[in-house]
């Protein structure tokens, strides 16, 4: 671990959602691009990225923590950068409060993190916390990984507003970024190995190309692009919001065999009051009407939401209206929070804030009931044949891991390799995985 001079190693490391792991990923690209290499797994790094979250609780708490645990009893230290979206809330506070931090940069200026090190080399502490994002994607070098799943980020920030949430402030207003620009950087991933791609978005559905006239079209045009790619497999995408689903995306899911029959629907609540409380546009009828839109162009579309319990004023009866939607949905996988008032949103200054002990309780309801569903869903896969993306080797000799199209972790054994798609009966279900009997290779 080096004091002084330019870093020769560094480690990134990634908290919170997708978008950051792809954030963690191109910062570190770009840090390699400078002749830097990431410290191997257990040894110190000279420069240190804690890429962070701020979506709910502690976060803010974690990342001195964490800067604490990087300087060492005889004051040596690596150099220390905070990134993400704690960094960009709480860049100044940061500054003031752990001098051991040398930059703090936001999640749209990271790539100007090059010459923040050659400041701190100086001496100079720095902090960039700009916005928007359409310089930072411009700047950045081309793409090297080559794993099989990889991560696109299409659209950036949000203009929703929702009451609770932080996002509009850490990661700013909603943008697109150019379709030419992701038809390129997926061809490149494509190139490096990549057989499936998430396509990342706050709000991803939102993307629309930025232009006019012809060139103004919506995401459904961008998936349908991005599967003529001839070797890539599969095409996911995630986090849609209600209010910004069209006939077309709908559409997709009936005719674009390339795109996974998959689907992340956020609804936060079952109930009207707290939906509209939360600002979030959309009533637990017109989700259902939704969802049921898209099961019609895909009938076995594996639902998946996020929930939060708990909002101010939330009421038992309300509690128990989240209840029976999920009854009504039979998610087969979904998210689920107590609600964490986030400093400067609207409701962190509501009345009715709900005592501990009551969210825990509600929470706990609320994980068992998505729990029994998931495990429904994986039973009921039992004896489907499927195709699985292989990601990785298993914990047992000659055993593989990979996802089903439903997003469901498959394990098998047999020949394979990690980028082949093979395909698999599903044999016995668990909550968590399935365990698959491979039946033949199809892409290899
Ligand atoms: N408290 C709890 N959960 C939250 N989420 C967003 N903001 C908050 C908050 N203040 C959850 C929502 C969102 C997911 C990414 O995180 O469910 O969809
Ligand atoms: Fe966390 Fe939201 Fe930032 Fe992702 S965008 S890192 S979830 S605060």
């Amino acid at each position: 671990m080096r004091q002084s001079g330019p870093p020769q190693t560094f480690r990134v490391k990634s908290f919170g959602c997708q978008m950051n792991v792809y954030d963690g990923e191109r910062m570190a690209e770009l840090l390699a691009g400078q002749g830097l290499s990431a410290a191997p797994e257990g040894e110190e790094a000279d420069l240190v990225v804690l890429n962070t979250c701020h979506i709910r609780e502690r976060a803010a708490e974690k990342v001195y923590s964490d800067i604490g645990r990087l300087q060492k009893a005889d004051g040596s230290k690596p150099m220390i950068a905070v990134a993400g979206c704690v960094a960009q809330a709480e860049g100044e506070e940061i500054m003031a409060r752990a001098p051991a931090v040398s930059m703090v940069v936001g999640p749209q200026a990271y790539h100007r993190l090059p010459q923040m090190i050659a400041q701190s080399v100086e001496g100079r502490r720095t902090t960039d916390t700009d916005m928007p994002a359409d310089a930072k994607f411009a700047a950045l070098p081309a793409r090297r990984k080559v794993g099989p799943g990889a991560f696109l980020t299409v659209q950036e920030g949000c203009d929703k507003f929702c009451t609770y949430c932080v996002v509009p402030y850490t990661r700013g207003a909603e943008i697109s970024r150019p379709f030419k620009d992701l038809i390129r950087e997926a061809e490149s991933l494509v190139e490096r190995g990549a057989r499936e791609i998430t396509l990342l978005g706050q709000n991803v559905n939102a993307w629309r190309n930025p232009g006019s006239g012809d060139d103004a079209f919506e995401f459904d045009a961008l998936i349908r692009e991005l599967a003529k790619l001839p070797d890539l497999q599969r095409i996911r995408y995630t986090t849609s919001h209600p209010m910004d689903v069209t006939e077309g995306l709908i559409a997709c899911h009936a005719e674009v065999e390339k795109l996974m029959p998959y689907l992340h629907l956020p609804v936060q609540s079952g109930s009207n009051r707290v939906l509209k409380a939360m600002n979030r546009s959309h009533t637990a009828d017109s989700y259902l009407k939704l969802l049921d839109r898209f099961r019609a162009a895909r009938p076995d579309i594996a639902l998946s939401g996020d929930f939060i319990v708990g909002f101010p004023g939330e009421t038992e009866a309300e509690f128990e209206e989240t209840l029976q939607l999920v009854d009504a949905v039979g998610y087969a996988q979904a998210y689920s929070f107590k609600y964490s008032p986030r400093p400067g949103t609207p409701a962190a200054a509501m009345d009715g804030q709900i005592p501990r002990d009551v969210m825990d309780e509600r929470l706990q309801r609320l994980q068992a009931a998505l729990n029994r569903d998931q495990l429904a869903f994986n039973a009921a896969s039992v004896g489907k044949r499927c195709e699985v993306l292989v990601e990785r080797r298993g914990k047992k000799p000659g055993q593989w891991l990979g996802k089903s199209p439903w997003l469901q972790s498959v394990f098998f054994e047999g020949e394979a390799a990690i980028g082949d798609l093979v395909r698999v009966e599903l044999a016995a279900a668990g909550p968590n995985s399935i365990h698959g009997r491979l039946l033949e290779t199809v892409a290899a």
